[in-house]
């Protein structure tokens, strides 16, 4: 069926789940661009769209939902206000504060963080924002700096009166506080989203998640969990927080805002980070650079160090791991055994990562073909500096499955770590080529 198709590939390249938006808004949308193209028959339409770059982004644009405004759920922003200058700058006298906005729709969220670090008496040279959006109509006007009464939605107003300039066609935004962002036009969803680009220390990723469908939100999340660096900190909106975001982030649970730190070292991105001079973390549970100070503004206390330590022989044989462990006493119940890689995943978390690599192994030997549980454990691996041995287990997974996204990138990531740039680049082919089969 035509409606069928576009909604499937919209919400492919997008990651819209059509629910959201309400029954009629994508026929609506469809229709709309079918009288710009002057073309009366949908199916007609659906040929020119699947094979028109220019088409797609056109029936994007008129599905995405751009809402926004200034200092938009403002807690946030004091939140981050306060992390600046108690966390962040006492323990970088020098270096560049890295942000990103995504999605940043026609530019009031990126400009808000940039006018809070002035405000905070961060100079331009000491921070970035990076601004990026699937949609190119909301970055030209992001670009413009020109905002009508509606961008102007919180309480407090004193910005508007430092920052704009009031002219016949809106409040028009200072310079000064334009050329500290950089817009970039992208899609989240693309797996090689911002390659390259050094990690963030601060994410703003709100609202849109809410409108994703499942297997969007998991890729988001996954592409998050890559570009923050291991101390950094994500920040949604308040309809987004909970349990998906909690899989891999831990929630800083301060009241109004809903700021998450990075669970785990997910892939070989954020070794890029620990600087040359520090010993490699050996867990995934990265610890902030310097104790928190007692003034920060509500962040937990630190876990202690997790360990790979092996317990002795003889304490192995008298206890358990730990009592989540797969080697239940006759009595108690059998875990489920997909239970036993969330049970993994959550000691890993934990930096358990002896008992979670146990866990995964119980699993894999009853689960020989699982290339995710092989995924995980690789993951684990590398949490335990144990390069070679991740390796092999991501190696495994894509002999399971050719094209396993998370695999593939671990591998890829690995390579070029080890310069080993010719293997590289044929995982990245591959990777494209998984990406064009999935239409990208
Ligand atoms: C509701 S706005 C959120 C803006 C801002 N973060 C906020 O909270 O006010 C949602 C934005 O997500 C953008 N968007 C939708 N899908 C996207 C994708 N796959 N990648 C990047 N941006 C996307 C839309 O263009 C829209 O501007």
């Amino acid at each position: 069926m035509v409606w069928d198709e576009i909604e499937r590939k919209l919400s492919k390249t997008s990651g819209l789940d059509p629910k959201t938006l309400g029954s009629q808004a994508i026929v609506k949308a469809v229709r709309d661009r079918m009288q710009v193209c002057g073309v009366e028959n949908v199916t007609t339409y659906l040929d020119v769209w699947l094979c028109s770059p220019q088409e797609l982004q056109a029936l994007i644009e008129e599905t995405v939902v751009p809402e926004t405004w200034f200092f938009r759920e403002p807690e946030s922003f004091e939140f981050l206000r306060r992390y600046v200058l108690f966390e962040w700058l006492p323990h970088h006298q020098e270096g560049i504060l890295r942000l990103l906005s995504v999605p940043c729709s026609t530019g009031e969220e990126p400009y808000s963080l940039a006018m809070m670090l002035l405000d905070a008496g961060l100079p331009p040279n000491r921070f970035v924002i990076d601004a990026v959006d699937i949609s190119q109509k909301a970055q030209a006007k992001a670009k413009q700096g020109l905002y009508r009464e509606h961008s102007f939605r919180s309480k407090n107003l004193g910005f508007r009166h430092r920052y704009f300039e009031e002219t016949s066609q809106g409040y028009q935004l200072s310079p000064a506080v334009k050329e500290t962002v950089n817009f970039i036009h992208g899609n989240l969803l693309e797996p090689l989203f911002l390659y390259g680009k050094p990690l963030y220390d601060i994410i703003f990723f709100r609202n849109l998640l809410i409108y994703l469908e499942p297997v969007a939100r998991d890729r988001a999340l996954q592409v998050l969990n890559r570009l923050l660096s291991p101390a950094g900190v994500l920040f949604v909106g308040s309809a987004e927080a909970g349990p998906m975001i909690e899989q891999r982030f831990i929630s800083l649970r301060h009241s109004m805002t809903f700021a998450y730190r990075k669970r785990q070292k997910r892939d070989g991105s954020a070794r890029f980070c620990v600087p040359p001079d520090e010993p490699e973390y050996s867990s995934f549970q990265v610890p902030p650079p310097n104790p928190p100070r007692s003034d920060s503004p509500g962040f937990p206390p630190q876990s202690p160090p997790p360990s790979w330590a092996e317990p002795p022989p003889e304490a192995r044989r008298e206890h358990p791991p730990s009592s989540q462990s797969a080697s239940n006493t006759p009595s108690s119940p059998q875990p489920i055994p997909e239970s036993l890689l969330m049970q993994a995943r959550h000691l890993a978390d934990l930096g358990q990562l002896y008992e979670a690599a146990q866990l995964c192994e119980t699993y894999l030997s009853q689960h020989r073909t699982d290339a995710n549980a092989y995924v995980l454990l690789g993951e684990i691996r590398q949490g335990a500096g144990q390069s070679e041995r991740a390796e092999q287990c991501w190696e495994k997974a894509v002999y399971l499955e050719p094209y396993h996204y998370e695999a593939l990138t671990h591998l890829l990531l690995l390579k070029e770590s080890q310069g080993d740039l010719t293997h590289a680049s044929t995982l990245r082919q591959r990777i494209q080529r998984l990406l064009n089969s999935q239409g990208k």
